[in-house]
């Protein structure tokens, strides 16, 4: 049974099928079962895959934390998220995404992904990728999941650029806050988006690029954010305002976003460097959501 505690399978060389998604980015892989252990080469195929398609699907899995933690392991190092409140008790590489409650209190990170952000980009040294896997997903009275995740091609937007954006943005740094995506969601409504003053302390505003580099395929992307960046550097108020606001407009156009309806037994994997995603919030108790988050460590954005 998914998210629980169970045992573990054999080793296996697997075939894994990469099968691209209709978008600007992603693919499903298929014919690998992750409950059981990965040869080298069924992971290099794997690897190989999630640079190329920055998200990668696995459907119907039925893995245990242990197993989603030793999976994540296979890409690198983990992070143990900032927000310790919403961590798995028993394996605390795993974020708790959530919106059950346990007695009185979020059982996990309620709000997570309300605005299109990418994982971790206030931290002075970023995400590199992260592992979502569904154990419980909302469905609406007809049967439709809700709660969906949009991924877009922070890539393919930079790509569509024109040359004088390029050219404009080239150099440009920017803030990168995680109290300014809690004063977002203060801003819009949400009683319970406290930030404390010890997670405050641990997350002093950053400063990073405007475009970054991929350490592995050198792909440029814009990096900026609707969430957690809160403003451009080195140029006028207003000017750094709208130049914001117009990449964050830019960089989540139709035709660089993929739209994932999740399925219980689903894990995506994404790439934070070249990706955003968003959360959509169209279900509430007693509707259930209820997944597992890895992190994966990044490297410092050139
Ligand atoms: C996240 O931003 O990591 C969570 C995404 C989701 O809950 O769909």
């Amino acid at each position: 049974m998914p998210g629980t505690d169970s045992g573990t399978g054999g080793a296996g060389t697997m075939t894994p099928e990469i099968v691209p998604f209709d978008a600007a980015l992603g693919a499903e892989v298929r014919g690998v079962d992750l409950a059981r252990d990965l040869d080298d080469a069924t992971f290099a195929a794997i690897e190989r895959a999630w640079n190329g398609h920055s998200v990668l699907l696995f459907r119907d899995q039925s893995i245990d934390e242990a197993r989603h933690v030793a999976f994540s392991r296979r890409f690198g190092d983990l992070e143990i998220h900032v927000l310790d409140q919403y961590l798995h008790p028993r394996h605390p590489e795993i974020l708790i995404v959530s919106n059950v409650m346990d007695g009185d209190r979020h059982a996990g990170i309620y709000d997570a992904g309300r605005y299109w952000h990418t994982d971790l980009s206030y931290m002075a040294v970023p995400s590199r990728g992260s592992l979502l896997y569904a154990i419980e997903v909302p469905h609406d009275a007809a049967g439709d999941p809700l709660g969906d995740t949009l991924f877009t091609s922070t890539a393919a937007a930079y790509d569509a650029l024109s040359t004088d954006m390029k050219r404009r943005i080239s150099g440009l740094k920017a803030e990168f806050s995680l109290a300014n995506r809690h004063a977002r969601l203060v801003a819009d409504g949400d009683p319970d988006a406290t930030l404390s003053d010890a997670h405050r302390e641990k997350t002093p505003p950053v400063i990073h690029k405007v475009v970054r580099s991929h350490p592995i395929t050198g792909r440029r992307s814009i990096y900026v954010n609707e969430g957690q960046t809160s403003r451009i550097l080195g140029l006028p108020e207003d000017e750094a305002r709208d130049l914001l606001q117009a990449l964050c407009a830019h960089c989540t156009r139709p035709e660089f976003v993929y739209r994932h309806r999740w399925r219980a037994g689903d894990l995506l994997i994404w790439d934070n460097i070249p990706t955003q995603h968003l959360a959509i919030c169209d279900y509430a108790l007693p509707q259930r959501r209820y997944m597992h988050r890895t992190t994966l460590r990044g490297t410092v954005p050139q």
